[in-house]
Formats: C-alpha cells, structure tokens, sequence
C-alpha cells in the first residue's frame, strides 16, 4: 500500500483544483512561497498560450497544517481557476443553468474527446475536454511541491530541463523552432530530463514486478498528458554491453560507479547515483490550423474545434515530470523508513 497518497479533482474551467494528500508525517515545515513558485515554474515556458497570461497560480491550505507545519492528517490544498469567473455559468453544476454555450461536438485529434465521448456516452465533447485537459497538472505540481519539501528535509533535491524542442537540440533554437511552428498555425514538442540527486541505496525492490521503482516512475512520467516515451538513464539502443554497462569502483574510500548509463536505478532500485529520467512530450494536439476529424452530432467530416491552445508546453511538461517523480521517491521513502513525525523518520533515515 502507498504511504504518500492523494486523490486531486477539478476540471478545467470549473472553481477550481483540490487535492488530499494522506500519510505525509507531522512536523514537515510547509512553506507557501515554495509551493507557489513551483506553480509558477508551471506556467512558464516560450510558447504556452493565453490561458497562463489569465492564471495566476496560488495555493490555499485548509487543512492539515497549522503554523506552518504539518499535523500528520490530511493535507488539502486548492489551486482557484481564475477563469472561473467568465465561466460560472457554463460550468454550474445546477441542472436550471443547463447551456449549450462553449459545447462542441467535433473531435479533436489527439485529445480525450472521440474515445471519452464513446466511453461516458457524451454528445458535448465539453463534458470530456475538461477533466482530460492538462489544466489538472497545475494541482499535481502543488501535490508534488509538498513531497519536494518532504525529500528537501532528507537533503534530497531535484531539478529538470528541456533538452530538445521539434528538430532543435540547442538551447539557442528553442525558440526560433517555437516561432517558426507559431506562423505556420502548428505546434511541437520535445524532449526533457529529470535530475534527482543523494537518494539512498535502496528505494524500491526487485522481488515483485510493482515493486520496482524504475516501473512506478515510468507510469508517473508517462501518464502525464502528451509524453509519450519514458527513457531511465542513457537509451541503451545500439550500444554494447562492455560501453553500456556502469562499472564498480572504489572511489575516495566508498563503492561507486565509473559512469550512470543506468540513471541510478539497477534491479528496480536505486542504487546510490543520481537518478536521470527523460521523457518525450508529443506536438501539441490542438492546433491553430485544424485538423480533419467528424463531428458527432452531424456525423460528417469536418474540422477539429480550436479552443486557445499551447504552441509548446515542454518546459511545463518538465516540472509537472519533477513533481511526479517526487510522489514515488517520498512514497518510496516512507515505505523504507516509515514514522509518523519528521523526527522519527530523519532518525530512521540517519540510521540507515
Ligand atoms: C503542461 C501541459 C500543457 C498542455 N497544454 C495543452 C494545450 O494547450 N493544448 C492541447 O491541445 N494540449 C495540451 N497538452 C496536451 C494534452 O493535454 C494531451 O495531449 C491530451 O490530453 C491527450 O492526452 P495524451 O496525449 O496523453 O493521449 C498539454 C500537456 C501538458 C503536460
């Protein structure tokens, strides 16, 4: 069983996004300003569209901690959509306000919206685009700011970067490869990689296929909306095991490794070095100038709905990765050393 578990809800253009988070230990120092540039960090990027000119993301806190620190229960935090307000009558949940502004019906390519209309029997493809958008990341970001905090107290630190975007592996075309998909009504998408350091030996196992943590962070990064590939360490294609394969020795008095081709994990567990997780987001699905796709009302073909859109969201798409990969290595943390308050488990920790 999970010991760092949460549960988020919210759509898209709704109040807003919430979260309750179980089994983080009392005693965590809770700083606000973190969470929030971690949401911030969210937003940015070239290339993102409108919508993150209109939010500005802050967390509230309405239980579990007090004066700064937690209580041991659960945490909810609440990220507003300030959108909402031009919304409110669109998203009511009272069935009087029943509208068919903002519905749509033709599917967007590469969205939720033909499969998730099928499978909850929705005509309204809006019923589908807002709990499927990746609105929702915004709260998982804050979820996985409070797990950074938890690893922050252990000296365990993270960080991510965006190391290709389209054709562009240089940092100094990012940009001109965003503009130039920009013109043309287009998107793209990229490549990013996640960097976490002084993890202990151990976290995860290899005695049961859900126990290995290489296999829990794939699912975290590839269940982010758009990526598509989840590589750990050096992508081993083309190389020989004698290149490949990271070689023990003794360096100043300590076991190490001669390279990290394994990206820290070996067996299902980690293994001492820096943990290194990639991921490939795809181009985004909505685009300016759109697509062939039917529409479910008519059931003619026609051309997918434009709602304002991303042209690039990788840099987004990296830090929602760095929080993610913070859920599984604080859950993984408190199932090795458990304790119920920060004291017990830094002892436990220290210990080990
Ligand atoms: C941070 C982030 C921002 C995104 N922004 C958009 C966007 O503005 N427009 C869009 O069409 N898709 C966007 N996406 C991707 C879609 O949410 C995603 O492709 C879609 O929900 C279908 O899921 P799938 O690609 O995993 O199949 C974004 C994804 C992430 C992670």
């Amino acid at each position: 069983m999970n010991k760092f578990r949460f549960l988020t809800a919210g759509e898209s253009h709704g109040k807003c996004l919430s979260a309750i988070i179980e089994g983080v230990p009392a005693g965590l120092n809770i700083d606000i300003d973190f969470i929030n540039n971690e949401l911030s960090r969210r937003q940015q990027g070239y290339g993102r569209g409108d919508r993150m000119k209109i939010e500005n993301d802050t967390v509230e806190i309405t239980s579990g901690v007090r004066f700064g620190k937690t209580l041991g229960s659960p945490i909810t935090l609440v990220v507003k959509n300030r959108d909402f307000e031009s919304w409110q009558k669109i998203m009511s949940v009272a069935p009087e306000d029943i509208t068919d502004e903002k519905a749509f019906s033709t599917f967007r390519p590469g969205h939720a919206d033909y499969a998730g209309s099928v499978k909850y029997n929705q005509k309204d493809l809006r019923n589908i685009l807002e709990r499927s958008s990746a609105r929702k990341t915004a709260i998982e970001v804050a979820v996985g700011a409070v797990a950074k905090l938890l690893l922050k107290e252990l000296e365990i630190t993270g960080s991510s970067k965006v190391i290709q975007i389209g054709s562009a592996c240089c940092t100094a075309e990012f940009k001109e490869e965003i503009d130039i998909m920009r013109g043309k009504g287009d998107t793209v998408g990229g490549k990013f990689v996640v960097q976490y350091k002084n993890l202990p030996i151990g976290l995860g196992s290899f005695v049961h296929w859900d126990r290995k943590i290489d296999g829990r962070l794939a699912q975290a990064i590839m269940s982010i909306p758009a990526v598509k590939t989840v590589e750990i360490g050096t992508n081993p294609l083309g190389y020989q095991g004698s290149q490949y394969h990271d070689e023990l020795v003794i360096k100043d008095g300590e076991i190490s490794h001669k390279t990290n081709h394994a990206g820290g994990i070996e067996g299902g567990m980690t293994n001492g070095e820096d943990l290194i997780i990639s991921g490939v987001m795809k181009p985004i699905p909505t685009m300016r100038t759109p697509l062939k796709t039917v529409d479910c009302c008519s059931m003619k073909e026609t051309e997918a709905h434009f709602e304002r859109s991303d042209v690039c969201a990788v840099e987004a798409c990296s830090v929602v990765a760095e929080a993610r990969v913070a859920w599984i290595l604080a859950d993984e943390i408190l199932l090795k050393y458990g304790g119920d308050c920060m004291d017990e488990l830094k002892r436990h920790f220290k210990g080990s």
